[in-house]
């Protein structure tokens, strides 16, 4: 008798720690709902991100500042409940930890509890990393996130490249260092030149994951709609692997125009009634139709 495959193993914190030592890429997708977490983990990624980037890629809004926890909570429960083995990381929304660490701490507790993410996500260098160190000692794993930090568009003016001249990439270098030392487990790299984000992976024990940063990182992460061609267009540092927007919309035109020509419903989409029921309307309906 053959023995049943073994089911793989969930991904965790410390896998990401294996994959840094062995140097095994670390693969991390955005994804927002059951389907989209469905068909990422079919293609084996090793971690979904429950990017605040929703309010971009499913929410209409032009930027991630509207996204609140209620929509955070609905999308990664959505995510949780379908994932078997990849490490759901939820996004803390704007306003969810910037007034105080209190506010941060019982969000996050939230997305964990509520949401069923395995770690939560902020963006921020040293000025974050006590409330990292909170999080880190209720439990909570933390991903840091440095560089073009979407939620400071506003003081960036734009979603620029970050760290171009010495002092900025040092501070990022400063920034990535005290979030390792207040017990972030990973930290995304977000448009960074790829000499600097090389840098910043050498130097850190735990892992980077870029964006827009370059293959000298630990692992890429990128938004689902990019690669799958479902944005409304496609930012530079990603790459549409796929065009599913004109896939879907052919196949949407082919349902209208089978539903207007009467080719949809088919016979094997609907259900008879037996001749005898059908016989018992028939004479019954004239009585229904006269009480009426
Ligand atoms: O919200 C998001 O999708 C992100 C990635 C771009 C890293 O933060």
């Amino acid at each position: 008798m053959s023995t049943p495959p073994k089911p793989a193993s969930r991904v965790s914190v410390s896998t990401f720690d294996d994959m840094k030592r062995d140097a095994r890429p670390i693969v991390m997708i955005t994804a927002y709902d059951a389907p989209t977490a469905r068909m990422a983990e079919a293609a084996g990624v090793d971690s979904i991100l429950v990017g605040d980037s929703l309010g971009m890629t499913v929410l209409g809004y032009d930027s991630t500042l509207p996204v609140t926890m209620t929509d955070m909570l609905r999308h990664t429960a959505a995510v949780s409940r379908v994932c078997t083995r990849a490490l759901v990381v939820a996004d803390m929304p704007f306003g969810s930890y910037q007034a105080s660490s209190d506010d941060g701490v019982a969000n996050a507790v939230r997305l964990i509890a509520e949401g069923g993410a395995a770690a939560v996500k902020l963006e921020g260098g040293a000025p974050v990393a006590p409330l990292v160190e909170r999080l880190v000692s209720a439990g909570i794993p933390v991903m840091g996130h440095i560089g073009l930090t979407p939620q400071s568009v506003n003081a960036f003016g734009g979603y620029k490249v970050q760290g171009r001249d010495a002092e900025a990439a040092l501070r990022l270098v400063h920034d990535a260092l005290t979030l390792e030392a207040a017990g972030a487990f990973a930290v995304v790299l977000e448009l960074v030149p790829a000499e600097l984000a090389a840098m910043i992976t050498e130097e850190l024990a735990i892992p980077t994951i870029g964006i827009g940063a370059g293959t000298g990182c630990d692992g890429q992460v990128q938004v689902f709609h990019d690669v799958v061609g479902l944005g409304a267009f496609t930012p530079r540092h990603a790459h549409r692997f796929t065009d599913a927007g004109a896939l879907i919309t052919g196949a949407l035109a082919q349902y209208a125009a089978a539903a207007r020509s009467g080719e949809f419903p088919a016979e094997g989409n609907l259900t008879h009634l037996s001749e005898d029921v059908l016989a018992q309307i028939e004479t019954a309906l004239p009585l229904v139709a006269e009480e009426d």
